[in-house]
C-alpha cells in the first residue's frame, strides 16, 4: 500500500478496562443506561452500514447530497492540506471532499476500529496514490494529540454522531476540538435537524428490524466481552423521541423478570418486566442551538448548508476571532472563510 501509517493510542487493555466500568457503572445505576460506542464491533458495524441504507434512514442520504453539492465551496474556503476526520468509519462520505481537494496532503482518519481505518485506506490509497494516510485508533471523545503535519487543517465530524453526546459532552468535545484548530484551520461538522417527530421515530425503528438488531448488539458484545448471559431475544427494542431534551433515545425493554450473570465483573444484573436500558441518545439541533454551541467553545459558524429538504445541516465554523488583547494574526486566520457567503437553495449562515 502507499504512504500509510497507523497509531493506536487506545490498546486492547484499555478498551476492555473502559468496557468494564461503562458497563459497570451503567447496569448498576438508575435508570440503567449503556453508551453507544459499543455497539460497534464488527457486527454492529455492519449493522450500522446497512441502516444507512435503509428507507426509513435519512441522514447518511441527506448528509451525502449537501458534501456532493458543496464539496467545491468547502475545499476553497478551506484550502485545507490536512483534513482529519473523527468517527472515520468506512470514510464513505469523506472521499467526495477528498477529491475536491488538490492540495491534499495527508487525510488523519481517526476512529475506534482499527479494521475500519485500515479498510478506508485501502480504498482511498487506490483512488489517491500520493496521498499520506496517518490512522489514528483512538476515542474522539477523548483529547487527541495530532501529529505534525502542514495547514491549514480542516477537521470534519460527519454523521451527526455529535448527537450522540449529552450537552455537557458536547461543550467539553468541542473546546477540545477548538483546542485542535489554529488559526485559517476550521470544522466541519454534521447534525441532524428537530423535524416530525414520526420521520424521527420511524428512523430509530425501521420496519425491517435492522435498528433493533443494532440495538441489541451491545448486548451480544457484552455478553462476548465480559461473559454475561444476556439473551438478546428478551428485549425488545424501543425509539421515542424526548421532546424536552430534543434528542431521540434508543432503548432496550426487557420482556420478563430476569436476572443476568456479568462474570468478569462477579455482578448479577436483576432486571423487572418492562425495565429499560437507555442505549443511546442521538439529539437533533437548530440552526441557533448549533451556533450558540460552537460559540460558547470558542468557534463561530461561518457557513450552514442544509439538503434540500431541510433534514441535515453541515456547518463550517472557524476559531472565533480574538478579543482585542490577541494578535492580529490570531484575528486574521480566524477570519478565513468569511466573506464567501455561498448561494443557492441552502439556508447559508450571513457573516456576523
Ligand atoms: C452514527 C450516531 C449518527 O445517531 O443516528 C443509527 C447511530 N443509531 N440508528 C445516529 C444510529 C440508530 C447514528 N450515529
Amino acid at each position: 500500500m502507499g504512504d500509510f501509517r497507523l497509531t493506536r493510542t487506545l490498546d486492547e487493555n484499555a478498551a476492555e478496562a473502559a468496557l468494564r466500568t461503562d458497563v459497570r457503572e451503567g447496569l448498576t445505576g438508575s435508570p440503567k443506561s449503556l453508551p453507544p460506542k459499543w455497539f460497534y464491533d464488527a457486527r454492529g458495524s455492519e449493522l450500522f452500514e446497512e441502516i444507512t441504507r435503509l428507507p426509513e434512514y435519512y441522514p447518511t442520504r441527506a448528509e451525502r447530497e449537501i458534501l456532493l453539492e458543496r464539496a467545491g465551496e468547502i475545499a476553497a474556503v478551506s484550502g485545507a492540506r490536512t483534513l482529519v476526520e473523527l468517527g472515520s468509519g468506512s470514510s464513505e462520505k469523506t472521499r467526495h471532499l477528498i477529491e475536491a481537494l488538490p492540495a491534499l496532503d495527508t487525510y488523519i482518519p481517526v476512529d475506534v476500529s482499527e479494521s475500519a481505518l485500515r479498510g478506508a485506506a485501502d480504498v482511498l490509497l487506490s483512488d489517491r496514490p500520493g496521498l499520506r494516510v496517518h490512522a489514528l485508533v483512538a476515542d474522539f471523545t477523548r483529547p487527541l494529540a495530532l501529529p505534525p503535519t502542514p495547514g491549514p487543517r480542516l477537521v470534519v465530524f460527519l454523521g451527526g454522531t455529535i448527537g450522540n453526546l449529552r450537552p455537557a459532552e458536547r461543550a467539553a468535545f468541542l473546546a477540545s476540538v477548538r483546542a485542535m484548530l489554529s488559526p485559517g484551520d476550521a470544522l466541519l461538522m454534521g447534525t441532524d435537524l428537530v423535524k416530525d417527530e414520526a420521520v424521527l421515530v420511524a428512523a430509530y425503528d425501521d420496519a425491517r428490524g435492522v435498528t433493533a438488531e443494532f440495538n441489541r448488539n451491545v448486548l451480544a458484545v457484552i455478553d462476548r466481552e465480559l461473559g454475561a448471559d444476556f439473551h438478546t431475544a428478551d428485549f425488545a427494542h424501543v425509539a421515542v423521541w424526548n421532546r424536552e431534551q430534543e434528542w431521540m433515545e434508543m432503548r432496550l425493554r426487557a420482556r420478563t423478570d430476569a436476572l443476568v450473570k456479568i462474570r468478569a465483573l462477579d455482578l448479577v444484573v436483576p432486571f423487572a418486566a418492562g425495565e429499560e436500558i437507555l442505549t443511546e441518545v442521538s439529539a437533533k439541533f437548530r440552526q441557533e442551538g448549533v451556533r450558540d454551541e460552537l460559540a460558547s467553545a470558542g468557534l463561530e459558524l461561518t457557513q450552514w448548508w442544509a439538503d434540500r429538504e431541510g433534514r441535515f445541516a453541515l456547518s463550517l465554523s472557524v476559531a472565533a476571532a480574538a478579543a482585542a488583547t490577541e494578535d492580529a494574526d490570531v484575528r486574521e486566520g480566524a477570519r478565513r472563510g468569511v466573506g464567501t457567503a455561498p448561494s443557492g437553495a441552502g439556508a447559508d449562515v450571513t457573516a456576523a
